[in-house]
């Protein structure tokens, strides 16, 4: 072979230009190295892979050319080692090492040797490392033979080699004399090693020179083209530049910049200080998936993933476009790498192993460039550029977000600073106009700009498969935003390989015409044009098209399924055209097909459609539109028959793609829903779009404000929860846009009508992406919507927004971008959050949707991924902190119990409560076993009873049937065997309930001793409950403690306490079941009141017992300190009470007495409480029994272990976590790195965060602010100081201040302050302004309610004042109604209960159907600006009165008497009908002396509830169990006798004066239970106080105040 001496290119690193670049340098390297580098031992080191194709060669060559200098300088040949290694990574191991070194020594290799690493980045990597340390480091020389080794690991330095604990864990920095980059090499590299080389390349011209990467976008073809295509002809082609290709000088210029880049960074920066850093652009997350995938996939392919996701990263956090986002997707998919790891190419290689973004973060974690726990990752600010000249810190919850493969959607109105007002924004280009335009350009003369075209997958299939087509020539303008299209007036020919169309519907049906425009196929080249797409595309119908072509004489062939993708079109001379018929009853994109391709026909084209009715002709008439301005007209002649012109297209020098009106409704809708405004622009009433008309014709109608210019469109939505439904509203000129509409349907209202939607003409929708109206039925059920699919259409029940519940799972996409956008709509007000599955679904049309929902929409957004985890079975939702065990509440629920404390009375009430089934064991196992218990003891013993129990137990538990719904009572002795204490933990573990019933053992004694008919234990009853008490407890994790005051004669408990421990049990059961938990509403927007808890700090609750109403007047939720209470000792010492025994007593006191929340707190010494510091378990006992109780919060301090903390996380149930941190010695002041760390920790584990500080001066409150404000965001926090100078920091905390009150004997904290005196300190402050509220009517004077409600506010602190406006006319009350400002509310009396109304922006149900307004409250409701509306509200107290009086007196308020009688025809009795209703009473009589004033109320009635009028008393044989008389008291009236017949009722009457009527004197007599109309005056006004202030009234000191007055 002819020697030549090759043209090469230098690139210098630290210093040298040591990096050689060319084609065929075998001989230039040998001679370099051998005249450089003298030593007297070469040794080259390769692997198998390339021995055979080079080695020879390469040792041919060596010996020629040494011998060759030899006798030139009369020097000794040096010697040449070779040696050839297993390729891939095992061979960079210790052992690798060690064989290689014993190899040269045991030849006698000195420290005169040169290293030649002939090789990838393996042999690179290894060979270094052994010429690093070998005799303390020799010279070696790189030959690197891969891409990557060449771009990346021979440049730099860097040695290394693997150790079981982790790659390149070993090694050294250690510069090779020489990079030999012989580029020959390449051409026998298999492509998948190349394409993983070119990752690091599109890498480095991403982050460092934007003409780089223009160079990898446009040279895809060249540079594969060079490296692929190995067939040339001349001998050592591209050696000298003479015979270089117009390739190989791509190729060589591609290599050559990446190199540049890596040795001017290294020479910058040797030993990885922040510049080099850039290079690890898309290696953060790169790396956290190739330590999951590796080996399956190549680290370039991981890389590849890794940009993608660290592009988007930077798109999500603002400072990358998505136009650069697409390019980079672009440019690496085109050089066959994998951009996301859903795609096939991935799936292909890793199978179904779902890499969780929990492991992925996981492994980023022990990234060496993180900065302590964040991460730092490269940000691009655009292609070419980074944001900083360093890795930029990113947090996790933005990595999360862009990782996750769900997206948990949060509900604005959850957000804390409310949905945002006002939003304007350009939505992306249709896909439809832009996929036409481009279309048309291609097939156009001249050459054209089209801007706003739509980035998608659907544009980019289109775009690419028109460059197959060879159709035109494409270039992108200002940074992508400009797409030039240079026309190729309707040239094409068969594409070299099949074009591949995705799931891109549009594109598919356009193309299929467009290939039977191709005339000819060329020789050499294939002879058939393939149309193919992924699996589902396949599955969408395109045989009415096919048929229409075939039938004008295109040869088309499907070649799986008849009528569907993939097919085959041979070329037959173009398009034929003539008279074509098309039946367009299924897709107008079948008409808009040919109608594109129309112009080129042989023959002029009349396209006539038929097959019944056209379906989306506003499509047809875009296209029609469209064409027209590009130069071509289209007739409409009769029939549905066009006749298009014959010609090209002529390219405008411009073109504006319009913004897609389907994309617009997603934001316009959300606007709608929230209750805000929004402005899209670039679409308005100009469009020729039809979806451009859904403002109008269904927003507005649906309630909104819709302003619409010719270009841009305003929608402001109505107040939350007041969209109207549609009764009908057909679609059809806007399909696409039914899905948006579907959501807000589902939160329709309608008082009055049936609230149903109905969505018609919409039958295409069936064959979309999927059948979407199929899919829309079924994912709105999942939120508990009614919905149903019409032949046409959707129906659609609305609901109010607080019902709706977001699926577990999530709302599954069927791949279907317009569903996931529009349950984003609904998500942004379902409560508590949404996921919406397979998030980039959305990519298809608008790729910046979820960045735009969070940052122009203000919807909060996070990352979930609820795939398994490595090695994990089961799911996850997302990252949870600490583990919950969630409970089924619909399980059944196991009684235990010491017998004769209640459980089948109270279990059957139980099951009432719940809905449920009763089931006893004992009864169950008599049935099973055929033979009474009383029998089986006396025949086979107790020890076989046990037994037997245990297994029946067992059984009952695992037969289905009893699986939910039941209530399972135990006999007592369940306990007793270990068996069966098991069999009820499994049951507790696996998230069933086994509730432990208890009463006073004393109460239990007296009463068994009393029942004769079961067995006897044959033993002292206190005996066998200290033995078993810890059994029922280790077996239960639920425990009720009845509570009786007292016992009534023979040992019964009383009536009254009965049905007090019924209404204790049923408040309980509704807790622990979730169904009415009684959490305070911390977050309702009460202005200017706060919330708060008064802290107990009792020994003896009993003690305090009629205290202990007023002490909680007025708080939200009342605190048991049980470090504070303290048995007496005498209690203590006959062991009779342990505790714990001790404690769920005081607290069923205290349920007793007041229903508001619990807050159970054990405060340890260290937290400025008297638990003891060092006993771990025994806190955590009690707080269990804390949870087990039923408390509505847990307050777990969070100094102690975390395993602990987390246990009880695990069982927490329905309790909330009050996660509290109290820094007591001042060691974590606010703003401290120390205190947010307790933060976090709080963060993590609670549900509420309470931190408290000690302040001792003013100062300390700044701080505690300045901090407050920071954490606005966050969970809900109780930040206070503690001490005298702490005070303020509680006037001012809105969460759950702790109080204190006066009638306590101490505070429990010092500093602590009374809810009267927060209050009044805020209206100090400014923080509550006074109110004035008013009685309006007359006469008045001699009123109450200026007593009652003046008590109510002076207890509370409250600045208002409660007056009397007494007037004849309604109209004197309009100013201070409607002007006053200070105006806070009012009572309404006779004459004005009616009038009053026309004042009013709103009379409320119950007012509406009594006829009367007796409050009038002032609500501010956000307006769309954000400004307050104060509107004046009208309801009606006078039943809640009536209720709250006679529903205590019933036996079982759940199970209410069937017949109820009213007295008297006027106002009230329309109140107390409403009352009798309200509590559940079917049947209601109505008597008045007038019957005919009856008979007319009746008629008010008639459609809510059954009321019957009686002619007369005497002879009525009815039965009522409440009687509630509206006659006045001077009537005297008495009822006949037989009315109150043989039971014993309640009776109310409603007169007042005197106290005790006629009446209820005559009902007393006969045993009945009597409401006084002054207990009903004080009920109703308390409801009113309660409404005003949204606080719970000081009940007792009213009625105590108003009762005194009374009497007066
Ligand atoms: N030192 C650094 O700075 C640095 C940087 C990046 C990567 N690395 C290391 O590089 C290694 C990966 O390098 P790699 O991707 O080159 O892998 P590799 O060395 O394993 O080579 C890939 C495969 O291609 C074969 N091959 C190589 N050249 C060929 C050719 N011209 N024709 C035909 N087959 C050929 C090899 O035999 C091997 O099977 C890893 O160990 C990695 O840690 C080091
Ligand atoms: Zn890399």
């Amino acid at each position: 072979m002819a020697r030549v001496d090759p043209d090469v290119s230098k690139v210098s690193i630290l210093g040298s230009e040591s990096i050689i670049l060319g084609f065929h340098l075998t001989e230039y390297i040998i001679r370099d190295v051998l005249t450089s580098i003298p030593a007297s031992n070469y040794v080259l080191i390769t692997d198998t892979n390339l021995a055979p194709l080079y080695l020879s060669n390469y040792v041919e060559v060596f010996k020629r050319v040494s011998s060759e200098l030899a006798q030139q300088n009369g020097a000794k040949e040096p010697r040449l080692f070779t040696r050839i290694l297993p390729p891939g990574e095992l061979s960079k191991s210790r052992k690798t090492k060690d064989e290689i070194e014993d190899w040269l020594l045991s030849n006698a290799v000195t420290r005169d040797t040169c290293f030649l690493a002939m090789g990838g980045g393996v042999i690179g990597d290894l060979v270094g490392f052994v010429a690093a340390t070998f005799m303390r480091g020799v010279s070696f020389v790189q030959i690197p033979t891969t891409l990557l080794a060449m771009v990346d690991s021979s440049i730099g330095g860097k040695t290394a080699i693997d150790t079981p604990a982790g790659k390149n864990l070993i090694g050294a920095f250690w510069q090779p004399k020489r990079i030999f980059m012989d580029l020959i090499f390449l051409q026998s590299l298999p492509e998948r090693e190349f394409a993983n080389g070119m990752a690091e390349v599109v890498k480095t011209a991403a982050i460092w020179n934007e003409s780089d990467f223009v160079k990898l976008e446009t040279g895809v073809d060249a540079v594969r083209e060079a490296v692929l295509n190995s067939n040339s002809t001349i001998p050592l082609q591209g050696a000298k530049l003479d015979t270089r290709t117009e390739e190989q000088g791509l190729l060589l210029d591609v290599i050559l910049a990446s190199a540049r880049v890596k040795a001017e960074v290294v020479t910058n920066d040797e030993r990885e200080g922040g510049l080099r850093g850039l290079l690890n652009f898309g290696h953060s997350i790169g790396h956290g998936i190739e330590a999951l995938v590796s080996p399956l996939m190549l680290h370039g392919e991981c890389v590849s993933i890794g940009i993608m996701k660290e592009a988007e990263l930077s798109r999500n956090l603002g400072h990358l476009s998505q136009v650069a986002v697409g390019r980079l997707a672009r440019c690496l998919s085109s050089y066959g790498l994998p951009i996301t790891l859903d795609e096939k190419k991935v799936k292909d290689r890793i199978g179904n192993m779902h890499c969780h973004v929990d492991d992925i973060m996981e492994v980023m974690k022990v990234d060496k460039k993180n900065q302590g726990d964040k991460k730092r990752i490269v940000l691009l600010s655009a292609v070419g550029k980074t944001l900083e000249k360093r890795a930029s810190v990113v947090s996790d919850v933005d990595i999360y977000k862009v990782l996750a493969p769900e997206q948990l959607v949060l509900p604005v109105t959850e957000s804390a600073n409310g949905p945002r007002k006002e939003v304007t924004l350009t939505t992306p280009g249709s896909k439809s106009i832009s996929n036409r335009a481009l279309l048309i350009a291609a097939l156009g003369q001249g050459t054209v700009r089209l801007t706003n075209l739509l980035h998608s997958d659907d544009t980019q299939y289109m775009l690419a498969a028109l460059q197959n087509l060879n159709a035109a020539d494409f270039e992108w303008e200002d940074n992508g935003d400009t797409l030039v299209v240079h026309g190729g007036a309707g040239r094409l020919v068969v594409p070299e390989k099949e074009v591949y169309i995705g799931n891109a519907g549009t594109a598919s049906r356009f193309l299929t015409s467009v290939l039977t425009m191709i005339p000819k196929a060329e020789e050499n080249k294939p002879s058939a044009a393939i149309l193919t797409g992924n699996a589902r595309m396949k599955q969408r119908p395109i045989e009415p098209l096919l048929k229409a072509l075939t039938s004008s004489g295109a040869q088309i062939k499907s070649l799986e399924k008849e009528g569907f993708l993939p097919i085959a079109v041979t070329p037959t001379g173009g398009f034929k055209g003539g008279r074509i018929e098309l039946s367009a009853s299924i897709s107008s994109q079948y008409v808009s097909s040919i109608l594109l391709c129309a112009p080129y026909a042989v023959e002029p084209v009349e396209l006539a459609l038929v097959g019944g009715q056209v379906i989306s002709q506003p499509y047809i008439d875009m296209t029609i539109a469209m064409m027209e301005s590009f130069g071509i007209s289209v007739e409409r002649l009769e029939n549905n028959t066009y006749k298009i012109q014959q010609g090209a297209y002529k390219n405008p020098e411009h073109y504006i793609v319009e913004s897609d009106a389907s994309s617009a409704t997603y934001p316009l809708a959300i606007a709608a829903i929230t209750g805000t405004t929004c402005t899209v622009t670039s679409i308005g009433s100009k469009s020729l779009q039809g979806d451009a008309t859904f403002a109008v014709n269904v927003l507005r109608p649906m309630g909104c404000i819709v302003e619409q210019t010719e270009t841009s469109t305003t929608v402001r939505g109505p107040p939350i929860d007041q969209l109207k439904p549609l009764p009908t509203i057909d679609m059809e000129t806007m399909t696409d846009a039914f899905l948006t509409a579907s959501v807000l349907a589902a939160v329709t209202s309608d008082p009055q009508g049936e609230n149903i939607t109905r969505i018609t003409g919409i039958a295409n929708q069936r064959v979309k992406e999927c059948n979407r109206i199929a899919a829309m039925v079924h994912e709105l059920t999942k939120f508990g919507v009614t919905a149903s699919e019409l032949p046409d259409g959707i129906q659609i029940h609305g609901k109010p927004i607080k019902d709706l519940k977001a699926p577990k799972e999530g709302v599954h996409c069927y791949d279907d971008h317009r569903i996931a956008m529009s349950f984003a709509v609904l998500a942004s007000i379902v409560p508590h959050g949404t996921i919406i599955q397979e998030k980039k679904c959305v990519e298809k049309t608008w790729p910046t949707w979820w960045d735009d929902l969070e940052h122009k929409m203000g919807v909060r957004i996070n990352g979930v991924d609820l795939g398994k985890k490595k090695g994990q079975v089961g799911n996850v939702l997302g990252r949870v902190s600490g583990k919950t065990n969630k409970m089924d509440h619909q399980k059944s629920i196991v009684i235990i119990g010491m017998r004769g404390v209640g459980k089948t009375t109270l279990g059957q009430h139980a099951a009432e409560v719940l809905g449920f089934q009763f089931i006893d064991v004992d009864q169950h196992f008599e049935k099973v076993q055929k033979i009474t218990i009383f029998d089986f003891i006396n025949t086979w013993g107790w020890e076989k009873f046990r037994i037997k129990e245990a297994e029946t137990l067992q059984e009952l538990l695992s037969n289905p049937q009893y699986h939910r719904n039941y209530i399972i009572a135990c006999g007592g002795g369940i306990v007793e065997p270990e068996g069966s204490r098991a069999v009820l933990k499994d049951y507790c573990r696996q998230g069933g309930k086994v509730l432990h019933l208890v009463r006073d053992m004393d109460h239990v004694a007296s009463y068994l001793n009393r029942d004769t008919t079961r067995p006897m234990y044959g033993e002292d009853m206190m005996g066998v409950w200290k033995r078993r008490r810890g059994w029922y407890r280790e077996a239960c994790n639920f425990e009720f403690v009845a509570h009786a005051g007292s016992l009534v004669e023979g040992g019964w408990v009383s009536p009254r306490d009965w049905i007090a421990i019924k209404k204790d049990l049923q408040r309980f059961l509704l807790f622990i079941t979730g169904r009415k938990t009684n959490h305070v509403d911390i977050k309702s927007g009460r202005i200017g009141v706060p919330t708060t808890f008064v802290a107990l700090t009792m020994k003896d609750l009993r003690v305090h017992q009629d205290r202990l109403v007023e002490i909680c007047e007025g708080a939200d939720a009342v605190e048991l300190r049980v470090d504070l209470l303290k048995q007496p000792e005498d209690e203590q010492k006959d062991d009779l009470k342990s505790y714990i025994e001790y404690v769920g007593e005081q607290l069923a006191i205290l349920r007793r007495t007041v229903p508001i929340p619990v807050v159970f707190t054990v405060r340890s010494k260290g937290q400025a409480g008297t638990f003891s510091d060092e006993d771990e378990k025994g806190m955590f006992e009690l707080l269990q029994w804390g949870q087990r109780w039923g408390c509505e919060y847990v307050d777990v301090e969070i100094c102690w272990s975390n395993s602990a903390i987390e246990n009880i996380i695990a069982t927490k149930g329905e309790s909330k976590i009050l996660a509290s941190w109290h820094d007591v010695r001042c060691q974590t002041p606010w703003g401290s790195t120390a205190l947010e760390a307790r933060y976090e920790t709080a963060d993590k584990y609670g549900d509420i965060i309470k931190l408290v500080g000690v302040a001792k001066s003013m100062n300390d409150n700044i701080a505690l602010e300045n901090y407050r404000i920071t954490k606005s965001e966050g969970k809900p926090m109780i930040a206070i100081n503690m001490g005298a100078a702490g005070q303020l920091s509680r006037v001012l905390n809105e969460v759950l201040t702790p109080t204190s009150h006066p009638a306590l004997p101490h505070k429990a904290a010092p500093g602590q302050l009374s809810l009267a005196e927060i209050n009044t300190a805020r209206h100090l402050l400014g923080l509550l302004p006074a109110k004035k509220f008013w009685l309006i009517g007359t006469p008045i004077q001699h009123s109450m309610s200026p007593t009652l409600h003046n008590t109510g506010f002076g207890a509370l602190g409250l600045p208002h004042n409660y007056g009397l406006l007494e007037c004849h006319m309604v109209e004197y009350v309009e100013d201070a109604l409607l002007k006053d400002l200070e105006f806070g509310g009012a009572s309404v009396t006779i004459p004005h209960k009616v009038n009053i109304m026309k004042y009013l922006d709103q009379v409320n149900e119950s007012a509406k159907i009594i006829g009367a307004v007796n409050t009038v409250f002032v609500r501010h409701e956000q307006k769309e600006d954000g400004s307050l509306q104060r509107k004046l509200i009208g309801e009606n107290t006078d039943y809640i009165g009536i209720m709250r009086r006679v529903q205590p007196l019933m036996q079982d308020p759940t199970n209410p008497p069937e017949q109820g009688l009213v007295l008297g025809s006027g106002g009230t009795a329309r109140a107390a009908i409403y009352a009798l209703y309200s509590m559940g009473i079917k049947k209601i009589y109505l008597w008045n002396r007038t019957t005919s004033k009856a008979q007319e109320l009746k008629q008010v009635f008639e459609s809510l509830c059954d009321v019957t009028v009686l002619e007369s008393l005497d002879n009525a044989k009815i039965e009522p169990g409440v009687i509630v008389s509206t006659v006045p008291a001077e009537s005297g009236l008495e009822l006949p006798e037989h009315i109150y017949g043989g039971i014993k009722g309640i009776i109310c009457d409603m007169a007042y004066k005197p106290r005790r009527t006629k009446l209820l004197l005559q009902a007393f007599a006969k045993g009945w239970s009597c409401v006084e109309g002054i207990e009903v005056l004080i009920s109703q006004g308390i409801a009113q106080f309660e409404i005003w202030t949204g606080k719970p009234a000081p009940i007792q000191r009213i009625e105590d105040e108003v009762l005194r007055k009374y009497e007066l």
